[in-house]
């Protein structure tokens, strides 16, 4: 048997749509521009990751979660540096008026898209937040930022996370949420996207043991793309050598996607940048007292872990992809290699029949796994369509209800990775999908 990974993020982004992972927003009316849609299995696919995320973060005995709005104070955005800072360098092509990050092309050669020379803009700094109104009527109305990260609905509920859970340092605060970031070129499918969700984890700590928190953090989120099921060899850190002014230690997790190298997920040494400028710009006290040394005050350092939700979806989506026999027309089949704890569908239940003694039989079952586990129902075409089917949505097993299960009370079991199929008994099927795919 031949195996093919990805080749390319076409081929991955017509999988998304056909099979109902990925839609392009607005598609009826010619779309948005990188603004994206999850479909019925991109959304159980994303919660999956999501709750792994979630779980991974806070299970721990030392991190909580928040859950922030994403409309918050203008003067936050002011005190992080993003009303500022938050730009991208951007030139106008005058000719074709395309616009570009000026440090991404060539500005002494012609224009990309429309080959003109000499035609662009002098470089201009263009802020990457989002602006809407808040208040009735638009004149009067506060203009307020749609955030550009989580990050910072963290650092102002620090004081209140702390004290109500009666926290000491270490200890972290996760979150998961949409952001949005006017991003000037957008692009390779979902990598880029206008709006996304980040999954950030703020680590407090005592100043001076930053380097020691980072060397956990790296280790515990390369860890967890691995258990992801991410290839090792597709998976590397990037060290930041030019800093951000907030940083004293900067790496990215990269994946090698179908497009190249890219951050997935930045892990950074935030030092006490975020706190100090919080207390400043609101004039409330953010210092930790340390009880444990002499009633110390200080601004504690902070340790950040921040991955986009939708860069590990299409990471894990990269990855899962598999084309077996290519070119064979008779065993050639796309496979989605999910883990199954993450497989959107877990199991599909296929009476081989339209006929209601076998639809009666697989009804029962479906409506028993349905209580652990989420199953799809599929009577439409041949067994090998089906399994064609189920193969591309990354099914980790097709129930099949045929003729004998009516005697001998068993069904086969057809296994994704290997297809190899086994018989067994209709009253042990859910521990037997339990047991084996370690759901
Ligand atoms: N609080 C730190 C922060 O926001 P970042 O490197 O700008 O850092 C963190 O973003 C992560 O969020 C990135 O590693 C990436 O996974 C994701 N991300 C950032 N911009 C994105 C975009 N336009 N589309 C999709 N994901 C994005």
């Amino acid at each position: 048997m031949s195996e093919e990974n990805l080749q390319s993020m076409s081929d991955l982004v017509s999988l998304c749509k056909s099979r109902g992972f990925i839609f392009q927003s607005s598609e009826i009316y010619g779309g948005l521009g990188s603004c994206w849609d999850m479909g019925p299995l991109g959304v159980e696919l994303k919660n999956n990751i999501k709750n792994a995320w979630w779980r991974s973060m806070t299970f721990r005995d030392d991190v909580d979660g928040v859950d922030a709005a994403i409309l918050m104070h203008p003067l936050v955005w002011k005190a992080s540096g993003h009303v500022d800072n938050f730009t991208d360098p951007l030139v106008d092509c005058k000719s074709c008026k395309g616009r570009f990050r000026a440090d991404q092309i060539d500005l002494k050669a012609p224009c990309p898209t429309c080959k003109a020379k000499d035609s662009f803009t002098d470089i201009r700094n263009f802020n990457l937040m989002f602006t809407t109104h808040m208040g009735a009527v638009q004149e009067t109305a506060a203009e307020i930022y749609l955030r550009p990260e989580t990050a910072q609905g963290i650092f102002v509920n620090f004081l209140n996370v702390q004290s109500t859970m009666r926290r000491k340092l270490p200890f972290g605060i996760a979150q998961i949420g949409k952001a949005f970031r006017n991003e000037i070129t957008p692009g390779n499918f979902i990598f880029r996207m206008r709006e996304f969700e980040q999954m950030e984890m703020q680590y407090f700590i005592k100043p001076g043991t930053q380097a020691e928190a980072m060397e956990m953090w790296k280790e515990t989120r390369f860890q967890w793309h691995l258990d992801m099921g991410l290839r090792k060899e597709k998976l590397r850190f990037h060290k930041h050598e030019a800093l951000a002014h907030y940083a004293d230690a900067a790496f990215d997790i990269e994946y090698e996607f179908a497009h190249g190298w890219g951050e997935m997920e930045g892990i950074h040494s935030r030092t006490d940048f975020d706190l100090k400028q919080h207390m400043e710009f609101s004039k409330k006290n953010l210092m930790y007292v340390d009880q444990m040394d002499g009633n110390k005050k200080f601004i504690p350092y902070v340790l950040e872990t921040s991955v986009g939700a939708d860069r590990s979806l299409l990471a894990i989506l990269s990855d899962a992809y598999r084309v077996e026999n290519k070119g064979d027309a008779e065993k050639e089949r796309t496979v989605m290699r999910f883990k199954p704890s993450l497989a959107p569908i877990k199991a599909a239940i296929m009476p081989l029949m339209k006929k209601p003694e076998l639809e009666g039989t697989a009804d029962k079952l479906l409506r028993e796994l349905q209580k652990d586990f989420k199953c799809d129902y599929d009577t439409a075409g041949s067994i090998g369509k089906r399994y064609r089917r189920q193969d591309e949505a990354g099914t980790p097993a097709c129930i099949t209800v045929d003729f004998d299960t009516l005697t001998d009370q068993a069904v086969t079991v057809r296994h994704r990775d290997t297809m190899v199929q086994e018989r067994i008994a209709l009253d042990k099927v859910k521990m037997y999908l339990k047991d084996t795919f370690n759901l």
